[in-house]
């Protein structure tokens, strides 16, 4: 069985928890162009990374596996408790409020974890198992321009 999408998605996911290691770090240093330029990447790459599986792969995952659609949608209110978040984060970071900016963080990273546990054990695995013709090409998106 392809595990295109599981393999590539979960790199995704160990990329962007090195981003949010990043700026937790530089944010613990009180280095704040340094953290600006951290959290921007962060948000970038996460951005990216919500924009390809609720674009491409969740919906093309939905068209041919019904039962997926209900993990999908669970897993598409997790990105928006996320997105939002991120928001909060951009505004804490500009506004150097260090404990604010630690604090948002720190959740960040338990819902990624959580979220992330959910889509490598079972939606991605779904996905691999679902769309074995169309792995490598759904997965390059994360990489495109
Ligand atoms: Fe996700
Ligand atoms: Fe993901």
């Amino acid at each position: 069985m392809s595990s295109a999408i599981t393999d590539r998605f979960t790199a995704d996911h160990h990329r962007c928890d090195h981003l949010l290691a990043e700026s937790e770090r530089r944010l613990a240093a009180g280095d704040w162009p340094a953290a600006g330029e951290a959290t921007v990447g962060l948000v970038a790459a996460l951005e990216r990374h919500f924009a390809v599986e609720e674009a491409t792969l969740f919906p093309e995952l939905a068209q041919v596996f019904r039962v997926a659609e209900n993990p999908i949608e669970i897993m598409v209110g997790e990105h928006t408790q996320m997105r939002a978040l991120l928001l909060d984060l951009d505004e804490a970071v500009a506004a150097r409020d260090q404990p604010a900016a630690l604090g948002i963080l720190e959740t960040l990273h338990f819902l990624i974890q959580q979220h992330n546990c959910k889509e490598e054990g079972i939606l991605h695995p779904m996905a691999d198992g679902a769309l074995p013709e169309r792995g490598t090409a759904i997965a390059t998106r994360l990489t495109e321009d």
